[in-house]
């Protein structure tokens, strides 16, 4: 059974424009970063930028391979 806090996000991701991806689960602007690291003394966001216009499913479990995009991990 899986998990449905983890499943990932699809976003609107514009191409040449930065996002900042949350990689420690604290933010509550899942997938984005909303500098709650800071806080909780955690990793920083991954900054990247997207490469051409498109949706995205963005990971929200953390655990996968291929950051900041799902790939599958958190079915396992
Ligand atoms: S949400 Fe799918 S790998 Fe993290």
């Amino acid at each position: 059974m899986s998990d449905t806090k983890y499943s990932p996000i699809p976003v609107n991701l514009e191409s040449g424009k930065r996002y900042s991806w949350c990689s420690c689960s604290f933010s509550s602007e899942q997938p984005f970063c909303d500098g709650s690291h800071r806080a909780n003394k955690a990793t920083p966001p991954l900054v990247f930028e997207a490469e051409e216009t498109k949706e995205a499913w963005l990971c929200t479990c953390k655990q996968t391979g291929t950051p900041p995009f799902c790939d599958g991990s958190h079915n396992g």
